[in-house]
């Protein structure tokens, strides 16, 4: 019996993966309507209200964990809101509607619409804080970096795994004041750096082909609820990552007490930030390495979606062409 209930929990789950893509897709159309307006705020809050609609459509019972911000400040798909209809699996939802409002903002590359959906109490639930991270593609031995190792060592043995000399890696870095020391260290280290405005969560990500991306390794801090979607996406292709959140004030060692955090300085690995089974699916918003952006035709819409299973670690590239949601603006 209890195998049977797995097998249809994992039929619904599966079946729910393509459900995600049009949860994501919505909330990319309607935030590229938005593009380079100058305007953050709207462009962010037309994602949130086309993946909360969508989301309401799923028959899951689901609670977001990672979300627009505690339910005081975010009016929408805050943590702890209950979406989809109920009807179906219990699951964590986590989701950055927009990831890289100032991308889209500016209409620059990178910016993307993204959710991970995974069994219910298998996300970290990550208050709205700063994470310091460090992230490496598949195929490399566990433990071959380390989130408190100097960045020189981790090239170096990064480099060694790889086979290649350390002036070989290419790190990635969120172009930060805060990161100025870290970028002197890894070029003191010898490795090439390719800084990033914003969107870490494609950052880390982009650690997963290298082949394609050109990074090797992903260094610095950025935020704690982007850490976890990316934990998510890494889990289904079996990269490495440690994180910790940045817990430095009174205050947020309290907020994060309240979201079930009690050691504030714990060192957290893939497996703690997403532990279950996890589904993660991005659609892109403006064009970037990852993903192309939405593309407005005069009859039909066109997206890009990826979506990383973490059950078979298989990814879907899903190239849509929305006629009807051109035709009535449906998004
Ligand atoms: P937003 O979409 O919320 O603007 O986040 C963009 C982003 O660059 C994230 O990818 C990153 O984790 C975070 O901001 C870094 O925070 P900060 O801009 O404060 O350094």
């Amino acid at each position: 019996m209890a195998d049977l209930v797995i097998q249809e929990e994992k039929i619904i789950e599966r079946i729910l993966t393509l459900e995600l893509v049009r949860v994501t897709e919505r909330a990319a159309v309607s935030s590229a309507r938005l593009r380079g307006r100058g305007d953050e705020k709207a462009a962010d809050q037309a994602a949130v209200d086309a993946m909360r609609r969508e989301l309401n459509r799923l028959p899951i019972d689901g609670t977001i964990v990672i979300g627009e911000g505690e339910r005081d400040e975010a009016p929408m798909l805050f943590i702890g809101e209950k979406v989809g209809t109920k009807t179906g699996p219990k699951v964590d939802i986590a989701v950055d509607p927009l990831e890289g409002t100032t991308l889209c903002a500016k209409d620059m590359p990178g910016s993307i619409a993204v959710m991970a959906m995974a069994e219910g109490g298998t996300l970290l639930n990550a208050p709205d804080v700063y994470m310091d991270k460090i992230a490496i593609g598949p195929g490399y031995p566990a433990g071959v970096v380390d989130l408190d190792a100097s960045p020189r060592d981790n090239i170096n043995a990064l480099a060694k795994a790889k086979g290649v000399k350390p002036g070989e890696i290419t790190v990635l870095i969120l172009d930060r004041l805060r990161h100025a020391d870290l970028i002197v260290s890894c070029r003191e280290a010898g490795a090439a750096i390719r800084l990033i405005t914003d969107g870490d969560v494609a950052g880390v990500i982009h650690t997963t082909q290298p082949e394609h991306t050109g990074i090797d390794l992903y260094l610095g801090t950025g935020g704690a609820p982007e850490g976890v979607l990316a934990a998510g996406a890494l889990r289904c292709v079996g990269g490495q990552m440690q994180a910790r959140l940045i817990l430095d004030t009174e205050a947020k060692v309290e907020r994060a007490r309240k979201m079930g955090v009690s050691d504030p300085k714990k060192k957290y690995d893939m497996h703690e930030l997403a532990s279950g089974d996890v589904i993660v699916c991005a659609t892109g918003v403006t064009d970037g390495a990852m993903l192309k952006g939405v593309r407005f035709g005069k009859e039909m819409i066109e997206t890009e979606t990826v979506i990383y299973r973490s059950v078979t670690g298989t990814v879907r590239r899903i190239h849509a062409e929305h006629r009807e949601m051109a035709k009535f603006r449906l998004d």
